[in-house]
């Protein structure tokens, strides 16, 4: 099991690149089953969950050929139509494979995600919105087994807001019969970079973005090129890295017209932010103040930033609330946080976080993506060494994140 070694106290100086985003590129490599033709896409991120996707549409006959952060796909000759327990068990975002198979196929097995630490999450919206288009779906030895002629467009309207249920089923309805239209869909911004490499691929959707989402469905989806947008959580995460280390840096290919609630946050815990194309420079000369959040779908507060500000807040002047809405079980990173001194009350999906003014080094695991990063921050910090264990959940979502901090001074390394 790898490990991070990390000696706090270090500011944190420089430029760091943003990787293309995780949560794009996922949806949008799915897409390549949507077309027998060739789907090229760049700024392609270098981490696990990227290589777990390619393996998985691999092992269903798309075929790979990636470069260096780049990977044409061709779905020409896709002749397993399932997606396999042993890796949707390791990557929920596996799911997203239904949509397609079914639309172009007419045909899929997929295994039910199972549950994950940040909680259940359940699927049912994805599987609804696919009867609702026609599809017939049995749930039999752990999987989803779904059929159709052809998907009909259909009018559906979402309980709750779903990202890749949106995603699932906006890919579905590209090639349904008909109209169909996605009400309280998600308007998260990798919706909108999903939705615009399917339109470069032909098919005609009106509103990503916005809360409702209308698809005419076409007989077929052509290639195109692609570049992934960059992430707006690797962008976050590291500003509130410089943020808690009183640091000052800059970030490049970054975007920060999909960040106004966090950089709104930050200027709150006394940042001075400064934007221009592409870059985001954050100047963080006092100690934090204490900001509250609550999470909520975009363009609100993101849950993926939750772990991260909660680090920044241990060491704010001041106490803050933070209310988690999004997941059930989003607070793995308190009692990690705890063992490095942090004053922290959790009530149901209600924490309260009382600022000290030094945390300890200490040894600390990591539960899920996002809770280790926020253990890398409180390590960025925290006085002396602290080790964060199990960092396999980190390598999932962010792309060599100790080569990019120790460029920017961080006193960090793997070890085994
Ligand atoms: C996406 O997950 C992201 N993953 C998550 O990022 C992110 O935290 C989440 O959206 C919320 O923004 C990817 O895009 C690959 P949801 P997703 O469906 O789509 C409930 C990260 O750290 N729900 O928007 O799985 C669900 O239980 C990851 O990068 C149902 O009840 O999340 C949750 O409470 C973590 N039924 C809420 O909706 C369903 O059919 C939002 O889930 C679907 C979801």
């Amino acid at each position: 099991m790898q490990k991070l070694a990390i000696q706090g106290g270090t500011k944190l100086r420089g430029e760091v690149r943003i990787s293309g985003a995780k949560n794009a590129a996922l949806p949008i490599m799915c897409a390549s089953l949507l077309t027998a033709d060739e789907l090229h896409l760049s700024n392609l991120p270098d981490m696990h969950d990227v290589k777990t996707m390619e393996k998985l549409l691999a092992q269903m006959g798309v075929q790979i050929s990636a470069a260096s952060q780049a990977a044409t796909f061709n779905g020409s000759q896709v002749d397993k139509l399932e997606a396999p327990y042993d890796m949707v068990k390791t990557m929920r975002a596996a799911i997203l494979v239904l949509g397609p198979l079914v639309a172009r196929f007419g045909e899929a097995r997929v295994s039910l995600p199972g549950g994950c630490a940040i909680g259940s999450r359940p699927v049912d919206l994805h599987i609804k919105g696919l009867q609702a288009m026609g599809a017939e779906i049995h749930i039999e030895h752990g999987y989803i087994h779904a059929t159709a002629k052809r998907l009909k467009g259909a009018h559906i309207s979402f309980d709750l807001v779903s990202v890749t249920g949106t995603e699932n089923l906006m890919m579905a309805a590209t090639l349904a019969e008909g109209e169909t239209v996605l009400e309280n869909a998600a308007r998260e911004p990798e919706v909108v970079d999903l939705a615009n490499c399917l339109i470069a691929m032909g098919a005609k959707i009106k509103g990503a973005g916005s809360d409702t989402i209308t698809i005419s469905g076409v007989a077929k989806l052509h290639g195109a090129s692609h570049r992934v947008m960059p992430d707006r959580i690797e962008s976050g995460t590291f500003l509130v890295a410089a943020a808690a280390t009183g640091g000052n840096i800059t970030l490049t290919e970054a975007r920060a017209d999909i960040l106004d609630n966090v950089l709104d946050k930050l200027r709150e815990a006394g940042a001075k932010i400064v934007v221009s194309t592409g870059r985001i420079n954050i100047d963080m000369q006092l100690r934090p103040t204490a900001v509250n959040l609550r999470t909520a779908p975009y363009p609100a507060f993101p849950t993926d930033m939750q772990a991260q500000f909660m680090a920044l807040n241990t060491i704010a002047e001041g106490s803050a609330i933070v209310v988690e809405t999004i997941f059930e079980n989003r607070f793995m990173h308190v009692q990690e946080l705890r063992r490095l001194g942090a004053q922290i009350d959790v009530e149901g999906n209600t924490a309260i976080i009382k600022g000290v003014a030094q945390l300890e080094g200490a040894t600390v695991m990591a539960t899920d993506l996002r809770a280790s990063a926020s253990l890398v921050i409180a390590g960025l910090v925290a006085q002396g060494e602290t080790i964060v264990d199990r960092i396999y959940h980190l390598d999932r979502g962010y792309e060599h994140i100790e080569a990019k901090l120790v460029k920017l001074g961080a006193n960090i390394s793997r070890i085994k």
